[in-house]
């Protein structure tokens, strides 16, 4: 049995995605900025589909630009509002996606801002009250916090968080790549100034995202080039790309509803026989409480033990496909940033599972049992 658990590094191509592109891919190879029938078809699927995104968001079609996807969205919101209002503070916080992280760790370390980060608790659940106070202390700063952490699940409560920076007259932009097409975004409600989706965390196609620009929110673009995305982002359009992306936005709040229902049942068997099966287990951040964090994450941190090291190896022969920490810095050796920060014990091996429509009770048990299975093994040699 092989079986997908690392829905929160990328997801499976939805048929329905893919037959919606085939067209494009195969016919529409106009370039969008051509005048001549060729180009108008392929704008026009463009604008439906930025149409149709717009939509389903609650927002008009001029406040969504397309992307290649989350980290180039990401880096629009921060380093355009930066550059082009003259924001000389930033407070973001240390569990953040590099894709923030980085990109205002550089935007420190040239001397363009002062960063200051949000106190977290224990599982990493962000302190409000200390982002009031470091917003009350301020010149008029940017706010960065993601709305589902990618690793722990945490979910911040992104009104409550709008409020605040709009209190302050900050400019607030959530990172919303793991609850875009997962939880309903609606912009007339939230206050935030810029928010963002990447395709294949909800089984459209890599490498096409978009961002969304609260109106009145007045950026340059971050890439220059032509004159596309109304002159915010240059280069040719991702065609096939944007219409998958539309497509997968659709399916997703067609059948939110079910889904959700069926990968929070997935989560809760998970939790319910982990706990039953391997002494000693817990759950990082606020995976454990189904309330409290993304339906589709679960952290979970396994007692210390021999087989720590060749935990993801083991589960990956066994047909498992995990993550230790977050995906994006696998490979890189220096463990996962979250993870340091909530401080938890070196000896312990970490596993994200992370759900999505795709998956079954009998995957979920199969993975259960597997690790069960390697943890017994390990006490009976002990
Ligand atoms: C929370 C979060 N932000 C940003 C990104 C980056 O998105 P992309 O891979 O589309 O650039 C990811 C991807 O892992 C993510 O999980």
């Amino acid at each position: 049995m092989k079986v997908y658990l690392d829905n929160a590094a990328t997801t499976r191509l939805d048929p329905e995605v893919l037959e919606a592109m085939l067209p494009v891919m195969a016919d529409h190879y106009g370039n969008p900025s051509s005048i001549h029938s060729y180009g108008r078809a392929a704008r026009s699927l463009i604008e439906r589909a930025r149409k149709s995104i717009a939509g389903i968001l609650n927002a008009a079609p001029a406040e969504i630009f397309f992307t290649s996807g989350g980290t180039e969205a990401d880096n629009t919101a921060i380093r355009s509002s930066i550059e082009t209002i003259g924001l000389k503070h930033a407070i973001t916080s240390r569990i953040e996606h590099h894709a923030v992280l980085h990109t205002l760790e550089h935007l420190q370390k040239t001397g363009q801002i002062e960063l200051s980060f949000v106190n977290l608790d224990a599982d990493g659940v962000v302190d409000l009250a200390h982002l009031e106070f470091l917003l009350q202390s301020r010149s008029r700063s940017l706010v960065s916090l993601m709305h589902g952490n990618n690793e722990i699940g945490n979910l911040l409560d992104l009104n409550i968080a709008g409020e605040i920076c709009k209190k302050y007259d900050a400019l607030f932009h959530s990172d919303t790549v793991q609850t875009m097409a997962h939880y309903r975004h609606d912009l007339q409600e939230l206050t935030a100034n810029f928010i963002v989706g990447a395709a294949h965390k909800f089984h459209g196609p890599k490498g096409v995202g978009f961002l969304y620009v609260r109106p009145g929110t007045k950026i340059y673009p971050y890439l220059h080039g032509g004159a596309q995305e109304r002159n915010m982002r240059g280069g040719t359009e991702n065609v096939y790309g944007i219409v998958g992306l539309a497509k997968a936005l659709e399916i997703a709040y067609r059948d939110m509803d079910s889904h959700r229902a069926h990968i929070e049942n997935l989560k809760g068997r998970m939790i319910q026989k982990l706990s039953e099966n391997i002494e000693g287990i817990r759950f990082n951040g606020r995976s454990g409480d189904l309330e409290k964090s993304l339906y589709t994450v679960l952290n979970v941190s396994l007692p210390p033990s021999d087989i720590s090291d060749m935990l993801l190896f083991n589960l990956d022969i066994s047909g498992i496909a995990v993550s230790g920490g977050s995906a994006c810095s696998s490979g890189t050796e220096i463990g996962s940033h979250v993870l340091n920060e909530l401080q938890i014990d070196p000896e312990r091996a970490n596993v994200r599972f992370s759900f999505g429509k795709y998956n079954t009770v009998e995957e979920v048990d199969f993975a259960v049992e597997t690790l069960a299975n390697l943890y017994r093994k390990e006490s009976v040699m002990l």
